[in-house]
């Protein structure tokens, strides 16, 4: 056994008391394959009790809305028989010791008209992303979006409120606001993607307002303590963003402004893929954020036991969050606590539909596990 791992120890702060610092990254794996895009105990709640040694797991992006969809096969907490689906998941979850919080998502212009019965997707601006849209009949070019009115951002920052107060009753320990990866709050931050002239574009404060109005309507439904943000400060070239010289300038004024909530955690990621030769991105996500944000900070992105152990070590995070590693380790705590080598992960297998690749990774370690 080896205990004494910075990722192993307790984590406790004033809004979170967790028995260790690895964490399950949010991932989407479209196994909501039902008309009503409900999750299920026997297949998500399955998964996530399988996982329930993590100090926590962050569910995949859930949409908030109809609006909000963006890829097949992804849940929703939006509607009550959502509700009742995820409330049978967290029971599992809690049933098996763990703690979990759902990830709110809205894609933005990610999605397409196939998903909206022929109408635009909302974003900030008329800006087409360029990319893929994962669609039912498979992947699709992405369109022109249609450029949000100030009726719909309330309506979204509506949405979100009511997503979060449905977290709150399908028994979730709280939620992550999903402002990462090239989707809607991404979409709002960057000048690349947001050409308004209204309170919510034209300045790094308007751009970054919208993530500010939707926690606060947020933390109407359930407490500060149990809201987490995640963003992706320094994502270039993948879902449609692309970085410029006000980028980092953004992420530094909103880090910094959301050190006036008392979140749960501030969880980032480091870069995708090689930005070094980009001048104006940050090429150290933790480096750069550790010593502006006062709160919890996670970590994430290329993280395995012996990088994830040396990051907390170094005081650059509090937590870890894995990803990949979690889709074919569900004992990934217990592996690293025994040393025992980690299970590869099938990329054929992380959106196709049932138990296959899913449900079958082994549950090696816990088996071996003194008592
Ligand atoms: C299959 C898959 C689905 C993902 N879905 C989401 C998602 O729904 N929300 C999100 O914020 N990130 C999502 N991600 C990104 C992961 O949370 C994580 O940032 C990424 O995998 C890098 O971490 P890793 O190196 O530990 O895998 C997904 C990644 C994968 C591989």
């Amino acid at each position: 056994m080896n205990n004494d791992q910075p990722l192993l120890q307790p984590y406790r702060s004033e809004n979170l008391n967790i028995p260790n610092r690895v964490v399950m990254a949010p991932m989407t794996r479209s196994r909501a394959d039902n008309s009503g895009k409900v999750p299920t105990a026997a297949l998500q709640g399955e998964y996530y009790a399988l996982r329930a040694s993590a100090g926590l797991i962050i569910t995949e992006g859930s949409q908030v809305s109809e609006q909000a969809v963006g890829y097949i096969n992804t849940p929703g907490i939006h509607s009550e028989a959502q509700v009742a689906g995820w409330k049978e998941v967290t029971q599992k979850v809690h049933a098996a010791g763990g703690r979990i919080f759902i990830q709110l998502w809205h894609v933005g212009r990610i999605s397409h008209p196939d998903f909206h019965n022929g109408e635009l997707p909302l974003a900030p601006s008329a800006l087409n992303p360029k990319a893929k849209s994962y669609t039912p009949q498979g992947f699709k070019d992405t369109v022109t979006p249609k450029a949000m009115t100030l009726e719909e951002i309330e309506t979204t920052i509506h949405d979100f409120a009511k997503a979060a107060k449905n977290a709150v009753a399908a028994g979730f320990d709280g939620v992550e606001i999903h402002a990462s990866n090239g989707y809607l709050f991404h979409q709002f931050f960057s000048g690349t993607s947001n050409h308004r002239t209204d309170a919510y574009g034209g300045s790094i404060e308007k751009r970054a307002r919208f993530l500010f109005d939707v926690v606060d309507a947020v933390k109407q439904e359930i407490p500060e303590g149990k809201i987490g943000v995640r963003m992706n400060p320094s994502l270039n070239g993948i879902f449609g963003m692309t970085m410029d010289e006000e980028s980092v300038p953004t992420f530094d004024y909103i880090v910094n402004k959301l050190n006036e909530y008392d979140l749960a955690y501030l969880h980032l990621s480091e870069p995708f893929n090689d930005v070094s030769d980009i001048p104006y991105a940050e090429t150290e996500i933790a480096k750069r954020y550790r010593p502006i944000y006062k709160g919890t900070l996670m970590i994430n992105a290329g993280f395995d036991q012996e990088k994830g152990n040396a990051v907390i070590k170094r005081g650059d995070a509090d937590l870890v969050s894995f990803g990949k590693p979690y889709i074919s380790n569900p004992d990934l705590v217990e592996r690293f606590a025994q040393d025992i080598p980690l299970a590869e992960w099938d990329d054929s297998t992380f959106y196709t539909p049932g138990k296959k690749g899913y449900l079958d990774y082994p549950v090696e370690a816990r088996e071996t596990q003194e008592v």
